[in-house]
Formats: structure tokens, C-alpha cells, sequence
């Protein structure tokens, strides 16, 4: 069998066409623009690189983009000073602060300082315990868009086995929820789960969030499983030559292809739906304040 790739970066387009469809409507009928305040701490690379991406795409879906960038020793006072402000600015209607912060801040601080209603990366207690007791909440970015894909590709997601790997705050866990949500029946695995292979051989659903370059081999995945691969990783790419590198996912994409019914690529499945759900949850911010 060969996987149908799943095209994340086709869907992520159409999402944010959606997304501008939604926007000329709020300027012409309310005059109201949609905003987005992201708050990056420090100068990780990575973190630069998606900090300038939402940036740019916020500004071409016709939204306004307000873009802090802080040094890496403000201190935690000063970040919420900044948050508090930004809260009570009515002409921005999403908030995002960049993870990581740098370990000197407290990220929970952080992100519970953030008003719920602006929270467009879903963070905040109240969002994850709406999310958790299945009320409408602010929903995680990434998971999302994993969510969106497999509705399109499956149309109904009920009674599949799902198997999330990884139980992080950002990924693992509102993944989990999520699918509960649609009535799957979901195990989350991580790091210190027996016979992983064994777990994620059950699943018609395989979300992997891990980290780890090519952890899953074909031979973990049942065959016409779907598999949904949010890792991007960076690796040595010697072929290419001296000093290259190239993207992998958590997946070993070749041989989970020869398996799987469908897979997302890497580059072009889970990364650019992030951030065209980011844009999504900014127009929902901004509806919902407005009434
Ligand atoms: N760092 C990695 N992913 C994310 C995300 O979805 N939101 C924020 N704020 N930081 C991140």
C-alpha cells in the first residue's frame, strides 16, 4: 500500500482564504479589523523564524499584526505589565506569547496573566478545563489543524482507536481531548510507556507528537492506519552535503508510507495548518468580543 498524502499546505491555504473571507466582511460590515499581538522573549532562532511567519500571514489575511519583541532578561513584571496592557487594548483581539520563555519567567504566570477571551493559542486554564468538560473553549492551534485534516480526510471520527504519542501541554493532552470529542477511543502514549510499538499498532489514528526525528518505523503503524506527523526536526543531511540539513518528522516517513492508508508530510502537513488556525482563532477572538 501507498499512503495518500494528506496536503497540509493545499488545506492551510484554503483555511486561510476562509480566514480573509471572514475579515473584508468584518471591515465592511462593522468596521471592525481583527488583531494580533505576539510576544516573543529572547532570540531563538526557531522562535523567530514562526514569530515572523504568523506575522506575515496575519497582515496578508488583511488583519492588523503587533509583533514585541522583548530582550531576553525582561523581567517577569515587565511581561506583565505588557500582557496587561495588551488586555485592555481593544484593537487587539488575539494574544500569543512564543514558547519557550526563557527559564527565568514562569510560563504559567505567563499565560493564565493572558485574558481567556484572547487566547488564541488556547492556553489558559479556563480554555483547557472548557476544552476538557467539552464546552465551547479557545482550542490549541496545532491540534486543530490535526483535527480539521483527519474530519477531512475520515468525515466521522467515531469509535476509531486513536493512539496520541507525546502528553505535552501544547500537542499531546488537547489532542486527546480533542478526539474524545469525536468520540474516538484515545490512549496517550509517552516516553515511559511499555511495548510502545505494540500500543500504536492498535490505532486507526496515530497523532505523533514526540520530538524525536523517525522514532515511528512502518512497522509500529497497522496497515491503513492514518497517521498525523506533528514533529518538525531538524537533522544532518550529509547527502546534500557538507553541513545541510533537512526537516524530518517524528515518523520515518518512507516506510510508514509503504503502510499507512494516509500520512502527513513533513514539511507540508501539520506545520502550516498551525498557523492558519491561529489566524481562524483570531477572527473567533475578535467575533466573540464583538458580540
Ligand atoms: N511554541 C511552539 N508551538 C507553539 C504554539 O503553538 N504557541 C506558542 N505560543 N508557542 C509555541
Amino acid at each position: 500500500m501507498t499512503a495518500q498524502i494528506i496536503d497540509g499546505k493545499a488545506f492551510a491555504a484554503r483555511v486561510r482564504a476562509d480566514v480573509a473571507v471572514h475579515v473584508t466582511r468584518l471591515k465592511a460590515d462593522h468596521g471592525i479589523t481583527p488583531g494580533l499581538a505576539v510576544v516573543l522573549v529572547g532570540e531563538d532562532p526557531a522562535s523567530q523564524v514562526y514569530v515572523r511567519s504568523k506575522g506575515k500571514q496575519t497582515v496578508e489575511a488583511g488583519m492588523n499584526s503587533y509583533e514585541h519583541k522583548l530582550s531576553a532578561d525582561t523581567s517577569q513584571s515587565d511581561l506583565l505589565t505588557l500582557i496587561d496592557q495588551l488586555n485592555t487594548d481593544p484593537a487587539v483581539h488575539g494574544i500569543l506569547v512564543q514558547l519557550p520563555l526563557p527559564g527565568h519567567l514562569n510560563e504559567d504566570l505567563v499565560i493564565n496573566a493572558i485574558d481567556p477571551v484572547k487566547d488564541v493559542d488556547g492556553f489558559h486554564i479556563s480554555n483547557v478545563g472548557l476544552l476538557g468538560t467539552g464546552q465551547k473553549a479557545m482550542v490549541p492551534c496545532t491540534p486543530l489543524g490535526c483535527l480539521m485534516m483527519l474530519r477531512d480526510h475520515h468525515g466521522s471520527l467515531s469509535g476509531m482507536d486513536a493512539v496520541v504519542i507525546g502528553r505535552s501541554n501544547i500537542v499531546g493532552k488537547p489532542m486527546a481531548q480533542l478526539l474524545l470529542g469525536d468520540s474516538c477511543t484515545v490512549t496517550i502514549a509517552h516516553s515511559r510507556t511499555k511495548n510502545l510499538a505494540d500500543v500504536v499498532r492498535l490505532a486507526d489514528i496515530v497523532v505523533a507528537a514526540v520530538g524525536r526525528p523517525e522514532m515511528v518505523p512502518g512497522d509500529w503503524i497497522k496497515p491503513g492506519a492514518t497517521v498525523i506527523d506533528v514533529g518538525i526536526n531538524r537533522v544532518d543531511a550529509p547527502e546534500k552535503g557538507a553541513d545541510k540539513t533537512r526537516l524530518v518528522g517524528d515518523c520515518h516517513f518512507a516506510s510508514c508510507t509503504e503502510v499507512a492508508g494516509a500520512i502527513t508530510p513533513v514539511p507540508g502537513g501539520v506545520g502550516p495548518m498551525t498557523i492558519a488556525c491561529l489566524l481562524a482563532n483570531t477572527v473567533t477572538a475578535c467575533c466573540r468580543a464583538n458580540g
